[in-house]
């Protein structure tokens, strides 16, 4: 898998569901900008992978900014550094000499036909390598992209998802790149509509940490002070537990409950199992000289735009299903680990 992500907290805990997943082979994290500037994710990045002691996993930088739009990030959604209240020790990881353009093209080159790509954040360095290697799409086994909304509000504008919205034309040029791929091989669009179905709740980290013989039990309540901080055993469950926090803050502070949407967690599991979901063919184009609406996927399920197919949204799943899972991973990896 090549994994892109904006490193951010649900991108984080996806980083921690793949290197708990015996079928998931990292070859490449890129970092890029969006919940935090392209230097912070790439830390992040780093620092969790010294957290679950990975091995030698190659890790990008990306571009600095988006394609044609200014940078916009959102220190308030996932905190100053992108991981809430966690406070990971800075790694002394070394960033790959390649960035992460380059490494999405020269990995499907080498690897035809075999790399699972998974975006979880805006899609500009994909976007970048598909201008250099305009085969990029052919040469991928699959793409899976936690973005877009669609019968549902946006969590950007009203009517934009981030990731999208970071950076439109990088998104646009991506989905008309995959337009007349066969069914099985069109990318696995993860919208809001579904994403926002999987609310991790106080109640699944406390499942967490006792899948991982951590304790005491892990307690994250509504009225704790913001100062508050996890006293878990287990360090990955005291860290992902602070990061988790501040999200769920952020999502009872918006009126959406004291849940946190695990956007990116799900993606990486239908990007190792797209079974899990079913999905609608549909063509997709982005919005991007609206006033109200840039930033914005459409999806044209009928084919009134006479444009071929490019995308395969994802419409149904069993969240629960999917949280057992994600607990009983990342759990396990974190009682391994210490
Ligand atoms: O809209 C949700 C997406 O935007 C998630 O990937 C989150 O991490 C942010 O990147
Ligand atoms: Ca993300």
């Amino acid at each position: 898998m090549i994994v892109d992500v904006d490193t951010g907290i649900d991108d984080s805990l996806a980083l921690l569901y793949l290197l708990a997943h015996p079928r998931a082979e990292i070859l490449s994290i890129a970092s890029t900008a969006g919940n935090v500037p392209v230097d912070q994710v790439a830390a992040n990045n780093l620092a969790w992978l010294d957290l679950c002691k990975a091995g030698d996993i190659e890790v990008t930088l990306g571009a600095q900014t988006p394609l044609l739009a200014p940078l916009m990030t959102t220190e308030d959604t996932h905190g100053p550094q992108g991981i809430g209240y966690a406070e990971l020790p800075v790694s002394q990881r070394k960033l790959s000499n390649r960035n992460a353009t380059n490494a999405w093209v020269e990995l499907v080159r080498e690897r035809p036909g075999q790399i699972t790509g998974l975006v979880t954040g805006p899609l500009t360095n994909l976007a970048m390598a598909i201008r250099i290697e305009p085969a990029l799409p052919r040469l991928l086994q699959r793409l899976v992209v936690m973005g877009g909304a669609f019968h549902h509000p946006g969590n950007t504008t009203p009517t934009s998802e981030w990731n999208i919205a970071v950076d439109p034309e990088a998104a646009a040029e991506v989905f008309a790149a995959f337009a007349g791929l066969p069914a099985d091989r069109l990318p696995i669009v993860c919208p809001l509509d579904i994403t926002e179905t999987m609310e991790m709740r106080p109640d699944h980290i406390a499942r967490l940490a006792e899948r991982a013989g951590s304790s005491p039990a892990e307690v994250i309540a509504d009225h704790h002070a913001p100062t508050t901080r996890s006293a878990a055993s287990n360090p990955v469950i005291r860290h992902f537990s602070d990061a988790v926090r501040f999200y769920m803050e952020f999502h009872r502070d918006h009126d959406q409950g004291f849940l946190a949407h695990m956007h990116d967690p799900f993606a990486a599991a239908v990007a190792l199992d797209p079974s899990i979901v079913t999905c609608r063919v549909a063509t997709v184009d982005v919005e991007l000289a609206g006033t109200l609406t840039r930033g914005t996927t459409v999806a044209d399920w009928r084919g009134m735009w006479g444009r071929e197919p490019n995308a395969a949204i994802a419409t149904t799943t069993d969240p629960v299903r999917f949280f057992d899972d994600l607990i009983d991973r990342v759990g396990g990896m974190a009682e391994r680990l210490y």
